[in-house]
């Protein structure tokens, strides 16, 4: 036999590369503590149903949590030799307490083991990222209450199509970051189930009782199917899922930064504290931090598809691909949650030009919707007020005139409906407020808005 835990029915040492292509403890030592966690409610259930003495379970739960406290000070080393977490972790605790180490293993296997640590893994961080999510939601929205007045072009196809309020444009991002939160929230039903006690596939002939075990350890509930339970990597796309998602909203957000800091548009200027220079061009202040989030979308998005495509084939059940499904995890918590906070102080210290994004709205036609509506308003069928203003603004553009330049002889001339009124409802911010339909951008309308948003937050 050789020396592993599992060299019992081998005669020769493994190859050394093959041992370090093998080994997976570079990284899934990062749930060192979860794998602790997960043994610990293990030798409870195997003392609470008599599997094992309390004597024997005292001391290893007593190694255990000795083991914890020499993780959190740093003094823990593991060892390629051991494989992985959870081989490095048995193998210490038997130094520390000797043979009796050995019984922990007792109606468990690593494939239990190890999908139990990535449930606890995601379970420990969900919090953290709903907190970031918080804070960033709370940042929009006070600014947002800021900004109920600040006008700005709104687009389509990038073309200045309707003024808007710039309130209305940070609570369509809330709204978007909302619904990342409760995808998140949703999420913990599938994090929440226990795999714990599916043994190595088809469950175990001791007594064990795994409702015990996923209650010490917080699940709500076990996994129904002890199959299903050490195959499944559901909850790890659905959390991948969630991020791709979330990185999206910040990199299209980041998008419109980096555009609005430009000398083109010129709408916002952000903070020293998130803006870089160049090492040659002395005058540059580059949106270094919005293009890294915009960027960084690329790699979670990544990770989702990298585990998607290792699973697309598996047969069940578990099978050592699944061990790729650890560091696509792991850098994924480690890139939304600087994303996250990176992106609320630079958006919290970022200022407006608001003489800029207001002059905007002025001579862009972007009221032409205006006087069409004025028109249809006072009876002229919609289509034939479109055709109307179509070409009036065909005339402006040629005689570099907006709509408001027309004197009230000459709109007359097109339609007789038109009145001295007209200039008042050709203004951007009556444009704006009188846009008081539900989820409009009529000042009313955010102002609703943003009071559901509040209560929203401080119910969260
Ligand atoms: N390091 C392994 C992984 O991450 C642990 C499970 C090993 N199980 C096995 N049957 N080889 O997937």
């Amino acid at each position: 036999s050789v020396d592993k835990p599992w060299g019992g029915r081998f005669t020769a040492e493994n190859d050394q590369l093959a041992e370090q292509f093998g080994a997976s403890i570079n990284f899934d030592q990062q749930m060192a503590y979860e794998d602790l966690q997960g043994s610990l409610a293990h030798v409870q259930m195997l003392a609470h149903t008599k599997i094992l003495s309390t004597e024997d379970a005292a001391k290893i739960s007593q190694g255990l949590k000795n083991l914890m406290q020499q993780l959190k000070d740093n003094k823990l080393t593991f060892d390629v030799e051991y494989e992985d977490i959870h081989m490095n972790l048995e193998m210490l605790l038997t130094k520390q307490i000797g043979p009796v180490a050995g019984k922990l293993h007792t109606a468990r296997s690593r494939n239990d083991q190890v999908a139990t640590d990535l449930h606890l893994y995601l379970k420990n961080r969900l919090p953290l990222i709903q907190k970031a999510l918080h804070q960033l939601q709370q940042t929009i929205v006070a600014k947002a209450a800021d900004n109920v007045t600040t006008l700005m072009p709104g687009y389509t196809h990038l073309q200045h199509a309707q003024p808007i309020s710039y309130a209305h444009y940070l609570l369509a991002y809330y709204q978007m970051f909302k619904r990342d939160a409760e995808r998140f929230d949703f999420s913990q039903q599938h994090i929440n189930l226990s795999p714990l006690g599916a043994a190595a596939l088809a469950g175990t002939t001791f007594p064990i009782d795994r409702d015990y075990s996923a209650k010490l350890l917080g699940f709500s509930e076990i996994y129904a199917n002890s199959l299903d339970a050490v195959s499944d990597r559901d909850f790890v796309l659905e959390f991948l899922s969630n991020a791709a998602i979330l990185m999206m909203h910040l990199s299209r957000f980041c998008e419109e930064i980096v555009l609005w800091c430009s000398y083109e548009f010129n709408y916002i200027s952000l903070s020293d504290a998130y803006s870089t220079g160049s090492s040659i061009m002395p005058q540059k202040k580059n949106p270094d931090m919005a293009e890294l989030i915009r960027g960084k979308s690329g790699r979670v998005y990544g990770h989702l598809l990298g585990l998607l495509t290792t699973l697309k084939g598996l047969p069940l059940a578990y099978n050592k691909d699944l061990q790729e499904d650890k560091e696509g995890a792991f850098d994924t918590v480690k890139t939304i949650l600087p994303s996250l906070n990176v992106f609320n102080g630079m958006l919290a210290t970022l200022t407006l030009n608001k003489a800029n994004m207001s002059h905007a709205t002025e001579h862009d036609f972007s009221n032409a919707t205006e006087l069409a509506d004025y028109l249809a308003a006072k009876g002229l069928p919609f289509r034939e007020a479109h055709r109307l203003v179509g070409e009036l603004v065909l005339q402006g553009i040629k005689e570099n005139r907006s709509l408001q330049d027309f004197s009230l002889d000459e709109l007359q001339q097109q339609s007789p409906l038109i009145q001295n009124d007209v200039y008042q409802a050709l203004k951007p911010e009556i444009a704006v407020e009188r846009r008081n339909s539900a989820g409009g951008t009529g000042f009313e309308q955010i102002k609703k808005q943003l009071a559901v948003a509040k209560t929203e937050l401080e119910q969260t």
